[in-house]
């Protein structure tokens, strides 16, 4: 996906523009550009990172109240000046930046070419401006929205686009159609942006457009309506993001403030919902569909990446505690596959983004079958949230690293509580047995910073060790296996290393065959019902000269004495080691990334969110 962002107002539009863009280059970094309105309509445009646009304007004349501006992350067409946006018309009448795919473009620029329209990229945007301007072009009473509202009408696919016309220059029109769009309302300024990190330092009035809607903004107005021309009644958010956020506060990554966040964004997770005497937890934002949860036939997690990690282990704690039957799917897989939902199922959908376009196809497909659709998701006004019927937010703040980190152990500690607050009222557990688990819960913020403190500088030295291997292989049982499956992913994601996630317990059903000495080796180990098991694969492993990495439960001799390398970490009950194992797999990564000096927060190929297919 990528990062648009817009001004229109009274000040410099260049600088807003520009640190607007920086702001969401986490959403796509392979080029980025902008447009100046300022009498005449001025495009930069630059292959590579935002500062090197940045630097790029400032070498020439950019002033103007009113731009546009977009970071890509490439669909159609490789990353290069020509390629990167913003798109003008063949006459230079309308300047687009655009997010999403529009998946009829081939058609449309056919039509286009026998209207005598030539191209000068392989971009689906540069069709939708030339769509744009024919639309302009056939009477004089079309004006530059109308002309916007007739192309999009003949459009398949996915848009956010902010469009400049050089006829009509006191205004930029916006619309939307599932990537997501926010204007900012300021005194006599307006600002656009795909999410609201380049807004909140300037207001905290936003409007999160919906599906089909378009708006038309001048400095003095904001007119919003959708594609078929009503009116939409104007729903002005607050935004409760704080501009301290966006920055990496003394640390060198994202990702790694975002790791170190963790023990706090648990608890601000907890805040409100887990009380103080722990006598209940409250999730106020299933209040209404509480029954029907309960009383569910079966429960349908789904996500990608890490939100279906995420599911997986939310399938493991609501099985075992609640008695619920729950299947886990990829949102790619389940709005593909024809699944067979019932009106007594819960579909409940994990996304940190609430952007996510498998993830939300996902969602309409289990509303049309009548299911309860719920959302777990970390961004207040993003479509899951607003397009669920009830949900829980993470609470883990905004997250800019493109490797999820606090939103994965936000996301699990929401389905701990949820799963605890299910059996609860299932009658499931015991008051002893929601007692001691909700207190093992309770403490796993001390027990993070704990490790935090205690293994950073150990798991740098493990890093150094291994940050050449060509593959590696991570290992769990039961809550475990989830969070190897995580582990593989951050190490692939961030350091291009082939990373696999196994179930330990599969081991001797074929990916043995990889063990050899170069091959290292990571066993997620803990003390729990499966110690014994995962003592066993390890000296399997070890018998095939594998180089084994553990983490063990602190204090634990055997495989302190049996393993290559291991990493300690406080006790805990099963049910919540998840939220502690995982956070050495994220430094692991981090550490070994660095040192084979990949770009930790931008990673190659990756976008924060994949808000097209
Ligand atoms: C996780 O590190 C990845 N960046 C990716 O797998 C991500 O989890 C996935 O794209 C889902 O994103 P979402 O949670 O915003 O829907």
């Amino acid at each position: 996906m990528c990062g648009i962002v817009g001004y229109i107002g009274k000040k410099e539009a260049f600088p807003i523009l520009i640190k607007g863009l920086k702001l969401l280059e986490y959403r796509g970094y392979d080029s980025a550009g902008l447009a100046l309105q300022n009498g005449s309509l001025v495009v930069y445009r630059k292959k590579g990172k935002v500062a090197e646009l940045e630097e790029f304007v400032l070498s020439q004349k950019h002033d103007g109240v009113i731009g546009i501006g977009h970071t890509r992350w490439a669909t159609h067409g490789e990353p290069s000046d020509k390629n990167a946006h913003p798109h003008t018309s063949m006459n230079g009448l309308f300047t687009i930046v655009h997010n999403g795919i529009i998946e009829n473009y081939a058609k449309l620029k056919d039509d286009l070419k026998e209207q005598g329209y030539t191209f000068k990229s392989e971009t689906d945007t540069e069709v939708l401006s030339n769509l744009v301007e024919y639309f302009y072009s056939q009477d004089e009473a079309i004006n530059a929205e109308m002309a916007v509202q007739l192309a999009l009408s003949k459009v398949v696919g996915a848009y956010g686009i902010a469009v400049l016309c050089q006829a009509e220059p006191d205004k930029i029109i916006v619309a939307r159609k599932g990537s997501p769009l926010v204007v900012g309302l300021g005194n006599g300024e307006y600002f656009i942006a795909s999410d609201a990190s380049p807004i909140v330092e300037f207001t905290n009035q936003v409007v999160y457009l919906n599906d089909e809607d378009i708006a038309v903004i001048t400095k003095d107005s904001f007119t919003l309506k959708n594609v078929q021309n009503t009116p939409v009644t104007l729903k002005i958010s607050h935004l409760n993001l704080e501009i301290g956020e966006l920055d990496k506060g003394g640390f060198d990554h994202f990702m790694l403030k975002e790791i170190f966040e963790q023990p706090k964004t648990i608890e601000e997770t907890f805040r409100g919902r887990l009380r103080p005497d722990y006598s209940e937890i409250v999730l106020g934002g299933l209040l209404n569909v509480f029954p029907k949860i309960q009383n569910a036939d079966r429960i349908i997690i789904i996500g990608c990446g890490t939100s279906w990690h995420a599911a997986l282990i939310g399938e493991y704690l609501l099985e075992e505690y609640a008695q619920i039957p729950v299947e886990v799917d990829y949102a790619s897989e389940f709005r593909y596959r024809k699944p067979v939902i019932g009106k007594n199922d819960v579909v409940i959908l994990i996304s940190q983004s609430g952007e996510t376009a498998d993830t939300l196809a996902a969602l309409h497909l289990a509303k049309e079958k009548g299911a309860t659709v719920l959302g777990i998701c970390n961004v207040v006004g993003s479509t899951l949230a607003r397009e669920t019927e009830a949900g829980v937010f993470t609470h883990a703040g905004i997250e800019i690293g493109v490797a999820s980190t606090k939103a994965f152990t936000a996301q699990v500690t929401v389905l701990t509580m949820f799963a605890l607050k299910l059996a609860r009222a299932r009658k499931t557990i015991t008051q002893e047995e929601y007692s001691v688990l909700v207190r093992e819960l309770a403490a796993i913020p001390e027990k993070g910073r704990q490790i935090l403190l205690q293994s950073n500088d150990k798991i740098k030295a493990i890093a150094e060790k291994y940050k050449d291997a060509i593959n590696s292989l991570y290992l769990g049982r039961g809550y475990l296996f989830p969070v190897a499956l995580e582990g593989a992913l951050k190490l692939k994601e961030i350091s291009y290393i082939h990373a696999e996630g196994y179930a330990a317990g599969e081991m001797k059903h074929g990916p043995i065959a990889l063990v050899d000495d170069n091959l290292p080796v990571i066993v997620v180990a803990p003390q729990d019902d499966y110690y014994e098991k995962i003592v066993s694969n390890i000296q399997e492993v070890k018998a095939r000269k594998g180089n084994v990495i553990a983490i063990v439960t602190e204090g634990d001799k055997t495989l302190k004495e049996m393993v290559n390398d291991f990493i300690e970490i406080p006790a805990s009950h099963p049910a919540v080691a998840p939220l502690l194992t995982v956070i050495p797999l994220q430094l692991l990564a981090y550490h070994i990334a660095l040192m084979k000096g990949c770009n930790v927060d931008q990673p190659r190929n990756l976008a924060k969110s994949v808000t097209v297919e």
